[in-house]
């Protein structure tokens, strides 16, 4: 999601700063190229050993012991973003102020990438007026605000002033970046597989992890889209994406059914059962009773009906698991339920498909197109099967009329 991103982690000296780490390791995770610059009082805090193990280059402390005479102003400049977290009421009023009083405080007025502010501090200093004035000046210039929460801070007072949660600071670093081909738009992803009750433990289940459904959400999201997710699966999403969970193929057409209308793009990633048991037992069935009769009646085929009362515009994909004449059950199923795209995987493949990190598909276009997507991870297939959607999205301007 930051593949390639040049980001700067400044890190001032707050005891918040151990959780700059993880949000360091995020980042990385991400794809990002982070630097980290480590002001003088953020070495009493954490070490920095921990900090160039984990980013991708070592610390930065300083304007004057390194090779380079003018790091600030060539990070400065090099940078897609800086993240200053945490950010301590001194930082912010460097920030404010233009007073260049070491690396990090440099950097910052050297850089025209975009600013993230993630103030960490004791409730007095933050409802303090000179601080209050300098952060809302730093909002009104741009300068993206991750506003601290209420909850325990250093020493065991509660009040308001404690570090953002490592995801919401993630999070918005991903958003400067969101900006993207599906700005303006919005997409429903189901996922996972469902389960249908048999009793109160047992059900009728499929392989699929939900792993290809959660990387669409993640990659619509970071391209600019207002993504809602209904999944089955316990996997972590990004809390830019709204998360609507489900077990069952019936709460997944519920769910599915009453959002679609108003989706610009509509991925049907999930494994949804084909057929319930009958009238689950409310009762664990017991063994001693001799083998059970499950009566099975089919499911709502949600694909089918969306693809049926399809709004005009909208691009309808939908996703099939084969294990034999892959390009003819495809396009079967393309046509009979009314699809824009079809991605279909061979998951008698190796690495392919349920529970594995990669995938190779191809995407059936209803316009004829065929397009291979060879093994990769599921991120990068993800962000083959969004590109094809954008494809064929009519230009926002005609939706809004
Ligand atoms: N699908 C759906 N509702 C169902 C079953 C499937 O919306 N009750 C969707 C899936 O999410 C997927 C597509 O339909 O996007 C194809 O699912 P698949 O199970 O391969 O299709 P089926 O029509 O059930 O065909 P098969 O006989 O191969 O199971």
């Amino acid at each position: 999601m930051l593949q390639g991103r040049r980001i700067i982690l400044g890190v001032s000296g707050g005891i918040a700063a151990y959780k700059a780490i993880e949000v360091c390791r995020r980042l990385v995770d991400l794809g990002a190229h982070v630097t980290p610059i480590l002001t003088d009082a953020a070495h009493n805090m954490v070490g920095p050993t921990t900090f160039t193990a984990l980013a991708s280059e070592p610390v930065k402390t300083s304007l004057w012991h390194d090779s380079d005479p003018i790091p600030h102003t060539r990070m400065g400049q090099n940078a897609d973003a800086i993240v200053v977290c945490p950010a301590t009421a001194r930082i912010i009023s460097d920030l404010r102020t233009g007073r260049s009083a070491d690396l990090l405080s440099a950097t910052l007025i050297a850089t025209a990438a975009p600013v993230v502010v993630c103030p960490a501090m004791h409730t007095e200093m933050w409802e303090h007026p000179a601080v209050a004035e300098n952060i809302e000046v730093l909002a009104d210039r741009g300068v993206i605000i991750v506003p601290p929460e209420e909850g325990r801070l250093a020493g065991g007072d509660i009040g308001k002033g404690r570090l953002a949660e490592v995801a919401t600071v993630v999070d918005a670093v991903v958003a400067l970046f969101a900006d993207g081909p599906l700005g303006g738009r919005t997409v429903l992803i189901s996922a996972g597989g469902t389960r249908e009750p048999i009793d109160p433990v047992r059900f009728l289940g499929n392989r699929s992890s939900g792993k290809q459904g959660h990387a669409l959400a993640e990659v619509a999201a970071a391209m600019g889209a207002e993504v809602t997710l209904v999944t089955t699966a316990g996997l972590a999403s990004s809390s830019t994406i709204t998360r609507i969970d489900v077990e069952t193929a019936a709460e997944m057409h519920e769910a599915v059914a009453g959002r679609a209308r108003a989706a610009d793009v509509v991925i049907m990633a999930a494994a949804v059962a084909d057929f319930r048991p009958v009238g689950a037992s409310t009762q664990k069935i017991k063994k001693a009773n001799g083998p059970p009769t499950v009566t099975l009646e089919q499911t709502v085929d949600i694909l089918g009906e969306l693809g049926a009362g399809k709004p005009d515009g909208q691009v309808l994909v939908g996703f099939a698991a084969e294990t034999e004449n892959l390009r003819d059950n495809a396009l079967g199923k393309l046509k009979r339920k009314g699809a824009d795209l079809l991605v279909a995987n061979d998951v008698s493949a190796p690495g392919v498909g349920f529970a594995h990190d990669t995938n190779a598909v191809t995407i059936f276009g209803a316009d004829g197109s065929v397009r291979e997507v060879s093994m990769n991870d599921k991120t990068a297939i993800a962000m083959a099967v969004l590109d094809a959607a954008v494809e064929r999205l009519p230009d926002i301007e005609s939706k809004n009329q």
